[in-house]
């Protein structure tokens, strides 16, 4: 890609925490899409490590763990020469951002997202973090700091883009058009906007998910991926069918389809009378062979400390250059002092 393509091209960003295992959900949800997307837009994906501490981090296991990610996103096919990969720490400018953007954010509109409140309400007891609070505003920052048109996310990051959304227009309406207003971009359901847990189809496949048997790690073993397959909740109707009154059978036809690229309907006329077991252990095979590539991949370039760090280098080094533009056309509009 030569840099005049570059600059006409729209861009994209988008970020998922490094806090526990990178899992199917968010494969599905929302790499999947990345990379079906990379070519066609000028792409930011950020280790987004910064939204991570506003939950507790052993710092030795959540260092390694950056790196995991950095290996995992190669290895599913973002490819590094052509895209920015990055961790969100190695740009102060996404920090930077948060600031100022909080003075243009109200208590009410945070105190309404509904992950805080499930976040708050699971930290019980404990004290909840202003950084836990501010979470959707360090996201708006990344977001507009690139000039990003869309936002690639599952379903359950709707409300954090429309946030983002809402603080850009706000800002253009005092100080003229510094922000891009980003659009979202979910994928239809049947897609995989959302997948949900297999122990309990009714909450989404999640890192934090104390219930190991309900996610599937891009990293586990064929045995472990059979097991959890096994021991999936579905219903007692033995009917492969995707409905809402059958949500956890509907989830593993979403997975199904997901990791073969199969339609939905041609998979429920596959299994039409066949029970439960074989479509289990059907699916478990398919889940298997896609994520087999990814690992051997994951191997060859984990071990690489060095040549992952260059990645990291490089990738600050881009996306710093481009998130500081934006930041001083933003300390400009508000008012600091400007040195030339
Ligand atoms: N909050 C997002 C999630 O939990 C992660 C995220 C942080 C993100 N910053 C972002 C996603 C910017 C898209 C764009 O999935």
């Amino acid at each position: 890609m030569n840099k005049e393509n570059m600059k006409t091209k729209p861009v994209l960003f988008s970020g998922i925490q490094p806090s526990g295992l990178l899992h199917l959900g968010a494969y599905i949800g929302a790499i999947k899409n990345w990379i079906k997307l990379q070519n066609e837009y000028e792409c930011f994906f950020s280790i987004v490590d910064l939204h991570s501490i506003t939950v507790r981090q052993d710092p030795k296991a959540f260092r390694e763990r950056c790196y995991d990610f950095l290996a995992l996103y190669i290895a599913c096919g973002i490819d590094p020469a052509e895209n920015v990969i990055f961790c969100q720490s190695h740009v102060p400018a996404h920090a930077e951002l948060t600031w100022i953007l909080n003075c243009y954010t109200g208590m009410g509109e945070l105190s309404r997202m509904t992950q805080f409140k499930d976040k708050a309400k699971k930290q019980e007891g404990a004290t909840v973090s202003v950084g836990l609070f501010d979470y959707p505003v360090l996201q708006a920052a990344d977001i507009l700091l690139y000039r990003t048109n869309l936002v690639p996310v599952g379903a359950d990051q709707k409300q954090h883009i429309e946030l983002a959304r809402d603080i850009a227009l706000r800002f253009n309406r005092l100080y003229g058009e510094i922000f891009t207003v980003p659009d979202h971009f979910i994928p239809k359901a049947e897609a995989g906007a959302r997948i949900m847990s297999l122990q309990d189809p009714e909450s989404k496949m999640s890192k934090s998910d104390p219930n190991e048997h309900g996610t599937i790690s891009l990293l586990d073993s064929p045995e472990v991926i059979r097991k959890k397959l096994k021991r999936a909740v579905t219903d007692s109707e033995a009917e492969v069918r995707f409905h809402a009154t059958k949500p956890g059978v509907s989830n593993l036809l979403t997975i199904y389809a997901a990791v073969t690229g199969k339609d939905i309907s041609a998979l429920e006329a596959e299994y039409q009378g066949s029970g439960y077991g074989k479509f289990k252990d059907d699916l478990a095979e398919a889940v298997v062979t896609f994520v087999a590539p990814i690992q051997e991949r994951y191997f060859e370039l984990r071990h690489d400390k060095a040549a992952l760090n260059a990645i990291l280098q490089k990738g600050a080094e881009q996306a710093r250059a481009r998130a500081e533009q934006m930041l001083q056309k933003v300390y400009e509009a508000v008012g600091f002092v400007v040195l030339k």
